[in-house]
């Protein structure tokens, strides 16, 4: 494999990180993830020349297959799926060699004792001392099976020594507060907690690690960050596809659980945290934790006020037909799960109180786009004349996390002339026009931090439960309602009552 001095796309990076040589081994290598997103993000670490070149990657499913059919796969997902494309082969050679296949089932003792002999076989073939790496990528009602018994089979263990053996979980980690703090438990009893990578690829996007950049690497930002200048924050995670075919799951799940839990908390509590003591994995996590735990409860009885669910009908996005929700595949008729979904949040801490953030994610919107909004207070005093001031409107940063990765600053500029008028303008920074390239796969970073042993970018437990805890209270108050959810034309920006939501308050969500 190149080393990163000869590569070019890594030329002139001086913080290079190299991880030492080890076996993934991923759990659930038949599934989609596996074929869209880790193979291609393992395989586009190793153009990088950010891989061992003795690596190992061993995929394991109930599926019956052979290495050379794994990686025969692998190869037409990179070609489809990896961000460097056409393939090169001369580092597909050399990565393929890397790639194993072993079949097995998820409950099955004598199954992980054959992979350990394998893997034991692995590690002497190509010169790895032990480390390893095991990816749950799983449906999530096997995690707690394999969690076991990769502790029974003795593939890892609580001590934390080297070889180090670490174990990355996918998600849905848990599906409300008991489950979340099972599962916790569950992978405690056999690992400790430094060996644990929950994932949320959120964390793994460029942008997101911009917010915290833009934010402690800057002068200008931070000391406008708080109550006193910020108005209210807007959060948006619109998607504009529909369930797509995941019926069945996200029949279970709905958008609470599926981005807002996890994802869309992510974001929140990166935007809000207090500066870390420094960026160290625990240091960034505190901070986080601190703020989840500072989310005020909705007051019982009164989730409607703060809270609205939205399910899509049939539209047109884009041009493209949309299927109504209670149309697609897998939903049962008359299902109430919601594809939208805003609510209002209250940060009961010193920075932001009495500052509502206003969080918005849904299916079938008329476009993707993810981004975090700061709506700043207004100038005290309105000195140009009425006239004037009607083209003035609140400053507002936004961070675009995707897709136009940047960030925006919006403010009101004097129109050419010999009147007085203002109207709004934007100053922006763009990824793309200022670095030339496109921000890497959140995968790739977040694969690269797990074998560098750099938790920073994943979930603590604590931080689990504590987003859970805030929103199972609505779950559980949805189950007891016997209100109906809002429906709203695919294609458009979700129910009226969402907007309403805003409106209360005299706010309007924007339209990004
Ligand atoms: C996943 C959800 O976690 O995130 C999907 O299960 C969603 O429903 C996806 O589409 C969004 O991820 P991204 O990176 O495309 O914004």
């Amino acid at each position: 494999m190149p080393s990163p001095e000869a590569n070019p796309l890594r030329a002139g990076l001086v913080d290079e990180r190299l991880p030492e040589p080890c076996s993934i081994v991923i759990f659930g290598a038949s599934g989609d993830l596996t074929k869209r997103k880790l193979i291609p993000a393992l395989y586009t670490l190793a153009v990088e020349g950010l891989l061992a070149p003795s690596m190992a990657i061993v995929g394991f499913a109930r599926k019956d297959s052979s290495d050379e059919a794994f990686r025969a796969e692998m190869k037409e997902a990179c070609q489809k799926f990896a961000r460097h494309r056409p393939l090169d082969e001369a580092v597909w050679e050399t990565f393929a060699k890397g790639l194993f296949y072993q079949v097995g089932d998820y409950d099955d003792a004598a199954s992980y004792q054959k992979l350990k002999a394998r893997l034991a076989e692995i590690d002497l073939a190509r010169g790895i001392n032990g480390n390893r790496v095991f990816y749950l990528s799983t449906p999530p009602s096997n995690f707690p099976v394999t969690i076991a018994q990769l502790g029974a089979a003795g593939l890892v263990s609580r001590d934390g020594q080297k070889p180090f053996r670490r174990v990355i979980i996918e998600k849905p980690f848990g599906t409300d507060l008991a489950t979340a703090r099972q599962l916790n438990r569950d992978v405690l009893k056999v690992l400790d907690e430094a060996s644990v990578y929950r994932i949320d690829h959120y964390l793994g996007k460029e942008t997101v690690q911009n917010l915290m950049v833009l934010r402690f690497a800057n002068g200008l930002f931070e000391p406008l960050w708080n109550s006193r200048y910020v108005d209210h924050v807007q959060i948006t995670g619109a998607e504009s596809l529909g369930i797509e075919g995941r019926g069945g799951y996200f029949e279970q799940a709905g958008i609470l659980r599926d981005m807002v839990q996890n994802h869309l908390f992510q974001v929140l509590a990166i935007t809000a945290m207090e500066p870390p003591v420094s960026m160290a994995s625990d240091d960034l996590r505190d901070e986080k934790v601190k703020v989840l735990k500072a989310l005020r409860p909705i007051p019982e009885g009164r989730f409607d006020e703060f809270v609205v669910r939205g399910q899509y009908r049939e539209g047109t996005i884009a041009g493209r037909r949309q299927i109504s929700y209670q149309d697609e595949p897998g939903v049962t008729k008359g299902s109430k799960r919601e594809s939208y979904v805003a609510m209002k949040i209250f940060i009961d801490n010193w920075r932001w109180a009495g500052v509502p953030f206003y969080l918005r994610s849904a299916k079938a919107m008329p476009k993707k786009v993810t981004e975090v909004a700061l709506v700043f207070r207004e100038a005290p005093l309105r000195l140009f004349g009425e006239r004037a001031s009607q083209g003035q409107s609140p400053n507002v940063l936004a961070i675009r996390i995707q897709p136009d990765e940047g960030v925006s600053l919006r403010f009101g500029a004097k129109v050419p002339g010999n009147t007085m008028e203002i109207q709004p303008v934007n100053m922006e920074f763009r990824y793309g026009t200022s670095f030339g390239s496109e921000p890497p796969e959140a995968y790739e970073r977040l694969l690269l931090d797990c074998m560098l042993g750099d938790q920073a970018l994943f979930t603590r437990g604590d931080e689990v439960e504590a987003s859970w805890k805030w929103v199972s209270r609505i779950h559980q108050a949805w189950d007891a309602s016997t209100g109906d959810v809002e429906s709203y034309e695919a294609g458009t920006w979700g129910p009226a009552e969402g907007d309403r939501l805003l409106l209360r308050d005299g706010h309007r969500w924007r339209r990004p």
